[in-house]
């Protein structure tokens, strides 16, 4: 008989967390206008807002912490890190930042600029707004089995090769100053890229000159998959697995708040000594000393002890089968789920969800709201609230309307998903109740954070 699979930890420290009623929800999601990033985090029962710096530390990464050196050069502690890095990703270059998008500001400053064209098999929003801010183009080539929300594949993460080749044709070698492919790929579902596609990215890209980076946030899950799934990696470490796909790239962008296990953190690793000599000189105007950049000594610490410690199958085990299992007993009710199972969290198809919502009427926004309602979980909408676009008087509405439930890294356990499975089951039963609803107010810019909504009458939300 199989057994389960247990949580790879026992708890130390514990933080309560906040009952309330349905009719105190009620209340606070009217004072947020029905956006739950507008919410207090103390209203929330269980967040699945994002995976990113919710993870829980061990106990050896907060003993770490103890150990920081916080010179302001030279620190022991970059040193420590630098080490981790290099040996994991054969980068020459290692340069700390506090955050991912950080590094990705600096890259795309050095490397961007108007009229470049920067391919990815997609892009996440921050990543995209650092490459449009510098002046450049992001453009997305997943392959399209990615669009397909039922359809099982094994790597619905790759980049489309076919794509690529005739981008890089079209507008030529010279206008891409780099390629970036994101392991997981989040925006498709947090779905991975095989080995495979990774090489014949590096072999395409070495024909035309181009160099490959990883947005590396989730490397260990992505090499996880690629061990459960891709043949030849099955006797494999995943560690061995994580440097073969980095010794692929010319360098990488890392938010360590995800696969880095730590509530901050993040750097640029790359081989060319040139852009990183740049890289350097930005780091210290906006982020720090390129010995800290941006981090306190001890915070280098903890991202050093977590990039060492993600790498544990037992955890990685543990990981994937947890995201797995909450999307399995969602599946097994009807609930409609992008399908494989992500690596970092579940989404819910919410067209299929909800029929009776168009796109316009944000279907996604309306899960979302009801699944706070009914039992304090807090998602977020992946859809046209997010991506959705007025073109001269014109609606553009996202490919997908997804609601994103990611799980923060050893912070919930099988009851708190379990819980978390039923309040959504139940939302589920009720769906023909459920209305759609408008946009109030927007701002010019990244327009979920701080958008404010609505509900529709049912009436409308019928004969729209
Ligand atoms: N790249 C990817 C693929 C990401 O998912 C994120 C963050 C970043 C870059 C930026 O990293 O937050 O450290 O600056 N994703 C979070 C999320 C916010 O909820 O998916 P950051």
């Amino acid at each position: 008989m199989t057994k389960t699979i247990i949580e790879p930890f026992k708890i130390k420290s514990v933080e309560p967390i906040n009952f309330s009623t349905r009719e105190y929800r009620e209340q606070v999601l009217r004072e947020a206008y029905y956006n739950l990033f507008l919410l207090k985090a103390d209203d929330v029962l269980i967040d699945l807002l994002t995976d990113s710096g919710t993870a829980a530390m061990s106990s050896k990464q907060w003993a770490a912490l103890m150990d920081g050196d916080e010179s302001y050069a030279g620190s022991r502690s970059f040193f420590k890190f630098e080490k981790v890095v290099k040996e994991l990703t054969g980068l020459k270059n290692v340069i700390p930042t506090h955050q991912g998008r950080a590094a990705e500001k600096i890259l795309f400053t050095v490397v961007g600029g108007p009229g470049k064209i920067i391919p990815n098999n997609t892009h996440f929003d921050t990543t995209r707004a650092n490459v449009e801010f510098s002046g450049s183009t992001a453009v997305d080539l997943p392959i399209s089995a990615a669009l397909e929300t039922d359809k099982y594949a094994d790597f619905k993460g790759n980049i489309d090769l076919n794509k690529l080749e005739d981008l890089i044709k079209r507008v030529g070698a010279d206008k891409i100053p780099l390629c970036i492919l994101t392991v997981t790929n989040n925006s498709v579902g947090g779905q991975p890229v095989s080995m495979k596609n990774i090489r014949e990215t590096r072999a395409l890209l070495n024909k035309y000159n181009i160099p490959l980076f990883l947005d590396a946030c989730r490397f260990a899950e992505n090499a996880f998959f690629i061990k459960l799934r891709e043949p030849g990696y099955e006797n494999k470490s995943v560690k061995e697995i994580a440097q073969e796909m980095f010794s692929c790239t010319d360098g990488c962008t890392m938010s360590a708040k995800k696969d880095g296990l730590v509530n901050i953190g993040g750097f640029l690793a790359l081989n060319n000594s040139a852009i990183a000599e740049k890289a350097r000189s930005l780091l210290i105007m906006t982020e720090g000393f390129p010995t800290y950049g941006g981090l306190a000594g001890r915070d280098l610490e903890a991202m050093t002890q977590g990039l060492v410690e993600v790498l544990d199958e037992d955890y990685l085990k543990y990981r994937i089968r947890s995201i797995e299992y909450f999307g399995n007993k969602l599946l097994k009710e009807g609930v409609p789920v992008l399908v494989p199972i992500g690596g970092h969290a579940v989404f819910l198809d919410a067209k299929r969800f909800l029929p009776h919502v168009p796109s316009h009427a944000y279907p996604g926004q309306a899960i979302a709201v009801e699944m706070y309602l009914e039992g304090g979980i807090r998602s977020v909408e992946i859809g046209s609230v997010m991506f959705g676009k007025e073109v001269d008087g014109q609606f553009n509405a996202a490919q997908l309307e997804l609601v994103r439930l990611a799980v923060p890294r050893r912070v919930y356990t099988q009851s708190h998903i379990d819980y978390a499975a039923e309040i959504i089951i139940e939302v589920y039963k009720r769906r023909a109740k459920i209305p759609g609803y408008r946009i109030t107010y927007e701002p010019p810019y990244l327009r979920h954070f701080t958008a404010h909504f609505e509900p529709m009458a049912m009436e409308e939300t019928h004969s729209i």
